[in-house]
C-alpha cells in the first residue's frame, strides 16, 4: 500500500506537522514579565494541511493558520484560528484534501485551487489581512480572528496581491505588487493610507517567474527578477512548473514612485533567488539593497528538510547589492556565511537606511538533527559588521523575528525582538520577548503557549 505523503515528507513531520486545534487561552503562564508599554498583538501566519493532503505536499500548500498573542498591562493571551477559505470548506464538506498543490500543478487540465492565505498577515487601514501570493487576500476579525471573506479592495483589484506589500512609514501608503504566470506576468498596486486602491499599473519583466517579495525606498520601487521561470513544456519530465534556469541571470528592476513601467531600469547580477529582502534604501547614486540570497533554488526537489532544500547552495544568506543607478552596475557582496531566512527591520526604517536587521539563522549543532531549520536568531550592525547571535538549542527551531520599537520616537535599536520557538523538551511553543540590546542576554518574557505553534512563515505586531 502507498505511504501516506504525511508519513513521507519532512514539512509534514515534528513542528511542521499541523496542529490542528482551534482555541483561545488566556492569561497565559509567563517566565519573566511581560513589559506594560506592550500592549497589541502579535499575529503569525503559516501553513497548517487541515487534511491529508491528496498529492505531493510542498511547504507552501498548507491551509494558513493565524497563531494571536496579545499582550495587555503585563498579562498574555493566545488564539488560534484557520483561515477558512472557500477551498477549506468544501474539503470539509468532503472530508478529505482535495486540492493538489503546488508540485502537483498540472497545465493541461482545468485549475483547481485554494487560496490559503497561508504565508503572511498584515495590518493597514483597519483591515487585518491574511495574504498568500497567488490569491486575493483574506480579511480577518482581529479580536475572534474569524474569516471575513476575500478583499478585493471594492472591486478594483484586479488579479492576486503579494504576501508582502510595504507599508511606508511617512505616507501611511500599502505599496504592492501581484504576479501570474499568465500575462499580465506582473502588476504594481499602490493602496493610501485609507486602504483604497489608488493605482494599478502592468510592468513588463523578461519572463513570467515566482516573485515572493520585492522592495522599496523613500522615491523607489526595486522588483527582484529571478531565474526560476515558469515554463509548461515538459512539465512531467521536470515534475512541475518551475524551471531553475541561471544563465539568465538575476535581474533588478528599480522603478520611481513617481513614474511607472516606462521608467523601469534593469540592472544584471548573478543568478540567484531572492524569496525576501532585508530592506532597501537610496545611498547617493546607488540603491543598497540588503537581501536573503539563495545561489541557486532547486525548488521542484521533493521537500525534505533532510535533503537539499534550504541547505548548502541551496540556503539562503544575507547579502548586500549596491545598485549604481548612475554607472549601471551592481556590486554584490556576502555579509555572512551562516545560513539565514526571514530578515526583517525596525518597520520605521522600512526604505529608509537601516542600521540594524534580524534574521531567524541556522547555527550549527553538534547533534544536528533533521529539523529544524532554523535554531538561532540573529541581529546584524550593518554599520560596525558585527552580529549578535541567540540560540535555542538543537531541536528547538525559532521562526521569523519581529522588531517592536520601545515607544514611537525610540532609537533604532531600543525595543524588543518577538519570537516564536518550539520548545522540543515540552513539545509546545514559547513567545520570546527578547531585549533588541541583549539578544543574548536572559528573555525579558517568555510566554507560555499551552501547545506547539508549527513552523509558519510571516507575523506582525499590530500595536493595541
Ligand atoms: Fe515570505
Amino acid at each position: 500500500m502507498a505511504r501516506r505523503e504525511s508519513e513521507v515528507n519532512d514539512f509534514l513531520q515534528g513542528n511542521f506537522a499541523p496542529w490542528r486545534m482551534e482555541g483561545v487561552a488566556e492569561d497565559l503562564e509567563v517566565t519573566g514579565h511581560v513589559p506594560r508599554e506592550l500592549n497589541g498583538t502579535y499575529f503569525r501566519n503559516g501553513p497548517n494541511p487541515a487534511f491529508e493532503p491528496p498529492g505531493r505536499y510542498h511547504w507552501f500548500d498548507g491551509d494558513g493558520m493565524i497563531h494571536a498573542v496579545t499582550l495587555a498591562d503585563g498579562r498574555a493571551h493566545y488564539r488560534n484560528r484557520y483561515v477558512g477559505s472557500a477551498g477549506l470548506r468544501e474539503e470539509r464538506g468532503a472530508g478529505r484534501g482535495l486540492f493538489p498543490g503546488l508540485l502537483d500543478i498540472d497545465p493541461s487540465e482545468a485549475p483547481r485551487f485554494k487560496n490559503t492565505g497561508n504565508t503572511n498577515i498584515v495590518f493597514h487601514a483597519g483591515r487585518l489581512l491574511a495574504l498568500m501570493e497567488a490569491a486575493f487576500p483574506t480579511r480577518m476579525d482581529a479580536r475572534t480572528l474569524e474569516t471575513l471573506g476575500e478583499f478585493d479592495f471594492d472591486g478594483r483589484l484586479f488579479g492576486p496581491m503579494t504576501a508582502h506589500p510595504k507599508m511606508d512609514p511617512e505616507t501611511g501608503e500599502m505599496l504592492f505588487f501581484g504576479y501570474s504566470p499568465f500575462p499580465p506576468y506582473l502588476q504594481y498596486h499602490v493602496a493610501d493610507r485609507e486602504g483604497g486602491l489608488v493605482r494599478s499599473e502592468v510592468i513588463d519583466i523578461a519572463w513570467p517567474t515566482m516573485m515572493h517579495d520585492f522592495a522599496i525606498t523613500r522615491d523607489w520601487v526595486v522588483f527582484i527578477l529571478c531565474p526560476l521561470v515558469f515554463s509548461f513544456e515538459n512539465v512531467k519530465a521536470r515534475g512541475g512548473v518551475f524551471s531553475w534556469e541561471p544563465e539568465r541571470g538575476t535581474r533588478i528592476g528599480v522603478m520611481p514612485r513617481s513614474g511607472g513601467n516606462a521608467d523601469v531600469r534593469w540592472f544584471a547580477t548573478d543568478a540567484s533567488y531572492v524569496f525576501h529582502p532585508m530592506n532597501a534604501f537610496a545611498d547617493g547614486d546607488a540603491i543598497v539593497l540588503d537581501v536573503a540570497r539563495y545561489a541557486r533554488l532547486d525548488f521542484m526537489s521533493r521537500q525534505s528538510a533532510g535533503d537539499s532544500n534550504f541547505r548548502d547552495e541551496n540556503a539562503a544568506r544575507l547579502h548586500r547589492w549596491r545598485i549604481d543607478l548612475k554607472g549601471g552596475g551592481v556590486k554584490s557582496t556576502p555579509l555572512d556565511d551562516i545560513t539565514a531566512e526571514f530578515p526583517r527591520v525596525d518597520e520605521r526604517r522600512l526604505g529608509r537606511r537601516h542600521r540594524f536587521g534580524y534574521m531567524a539563522a541556522r547555527e550549527p549543532e553538534p547533534n544536528e538533527d533533521r529539523q529544524p531549520l532554523w535554531n538561532a536568531i540573529k541581529k546584524y550592525d550593518l554599520e560596525r559588521g558585527s552580529a549578535e547571535t541567540r540560540r535555542f538549542g538543537a531541536g528547538n527551531g525559532v521562526g521569523e523575528p519581529v522588531f517592536v520599537p520601545r515607544t514611537e520616537a525610540a532609537a533604532e535599536d531600543d525595543g524588543w525582538v518577538l519570537v516564536l520557538a518550539y520548545d522540543a523538551a515540552r513539545n509546545a511553543s514559547d513567545f520570546h520577548v527578547l531585549d533588541a540590546r541583549d539578544l543574548a542576554g536572559e528573555p525579558v518574557a517568555r510566554v507560555h503557549i499551552p501547545h506547539r505553534v508549527p513552523y509558519g512563515f510571516h507575523g506582525n505586531w499590530v500595536a493595541a
